[in-house]
């Protein structure tokens, strides 16, 4: 009996050992394990989560007989203070690298702090931290796209559609667009300039356009049908063109003018996930812009394992901390 309990208290031991040896429970083998911590802001959106897929596709494509790939994932939840203790729990777990899209993008000085003292590599991703934060340590990257870049594109599938199409487009005959703005969350460098760079093109494009309302809508289609069902009802028919930050809320937008039974109008989206191409395909959605989840993945992982061999980097590293992927027009072109 007395064995037998002594046997029991030791295998309880050995389980606690395993679990807090790395960053997961699994790998015993911790010579050759890589551990990559990565922390989410928030576990339910659709494009990051598509980014997490790749990377835990392109991991397990890299593993080999001397390299297994461990990685761990965090919902933040939206809140700052939980992913604060998450990358406090991600260090205390051995991990050799942080992927961090951080909740709120001003607060990555503690965060870069904190990994450098323990001497991870952390790479931000998606969410840009602000330039001087970033300069605070050389191992600290950032892996996302030029935001400005995505309005831009956005900018031009609505110009490009506008101006082939304004018999159809210009419902009040006025040669000017009229337009709400589906926006992401407030404070997101994607918000602010993709909504301020997709207008601009227009207007740099001699094109008029009166803002009939923008507000946000958080990423999320659910908030993005209430707030262009409201839009509907306050402003009738005469919505000619929506721009939605993101594919999820232009999608929104789509089932909104749907459910009240009106002809779709221009709408425009950004990120190309499978749902959106689909909406292009059958003639709802304009277009949208690729933001490269799959390139998103893939390079962080370049660089991770870079890092983890001493090998240089020969990717193309800007400004010491960047590493830019590029949009693409999606229409139904090439969709
Ligand atoms: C994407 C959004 C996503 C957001 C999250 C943006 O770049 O376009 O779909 O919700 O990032 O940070
Ligand atoms: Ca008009």
């Amino acid at each position: 009996m007395k064995q037998k309990m002594k046997s029991c208290c030791f295998l309880l031991f050995l389980e606690i050992l395993i679990l807090l040896s790395g960053c997961s429970s699994n790998d015993n083998n911790s010579a050759n394990t890589l551990r990559i911590g990565v922390a989410l802001y928030t576990q339910d959106d659709t494009f990051i989560s598509s980014i997490v897929q790749n990377l835990e596709k392109l991991a397990q494509q890299n593993e080999n007989q001397n390299l297994k790939i461990n990685i761990t994932i965090m919902d933040g939840k939206s809140n700052q203070t939980t992913q604060m203790e998450q990358i406090d729990q991600l260090i205390r777990r051995g991990c050799n690298f942080l992927c961090v899209n951080i909740v709120d993008r001003t607060a990555a000085s503690v965060l870069i702090d904190k990994a450098k003292e323990a001497d991870i590599p952390v790479i931000f991703f998606n969410r840009q931290p602000v330039a001087e934060d970033m300069e605070r340590w050389e191992k600290a990257y950032y892996v996302g796209s030029k935001a400005e870049e995505g309005g831009k594109l956005q900018g031009q599938i609505v110009l490009d559609a506008w101006l082939n199409n304004k018999n159809i487009y210009d419902k009040n005959n006025d040669d000017t667009i009229q337009y709400v703005m589906l926006e992401g969350e407030p404070a997101h460098q994607d918000t602010l300039l993709r909504t301020e760079y997709s207008v601009k093109t227009l207007t740099d494009n001699d094109i008029k356009v009166e803002k009939l309302a923008s507000d946000s809508a958080n990423w999320s289609k659910s908030q993005a049908i209430n707030k262009t069902t409201e839009w509907i009802n306050q402003f009738n028919n005469n919505i000619e063109v929506v721009f939605a930050n993101n594919d999820d809320m232009a999608l929104g937008a789509i089932d909104a003018f749907t459910n009240a039974g009106l002809d779709i109008p221009l709408i425009v989206g950004v990120d190309a996930i499978p749902s959106a191409i689909d909406a292009i395909k059958n003639g709802t959605l304009c277009g949208t812009v690729k933001n490269d989840a799959y390139g998103m993945a893939s390079t962080m992982l370049d660089l991770i394992l870079k890092l983890y061999n001493d090998e240089k980097i020969d990717l193309n590293l800007q400004d010491e901390h960047y590493l830019w992927l590029q949009y693409e027009i999606i229409t139904i072109k090439n969709a």
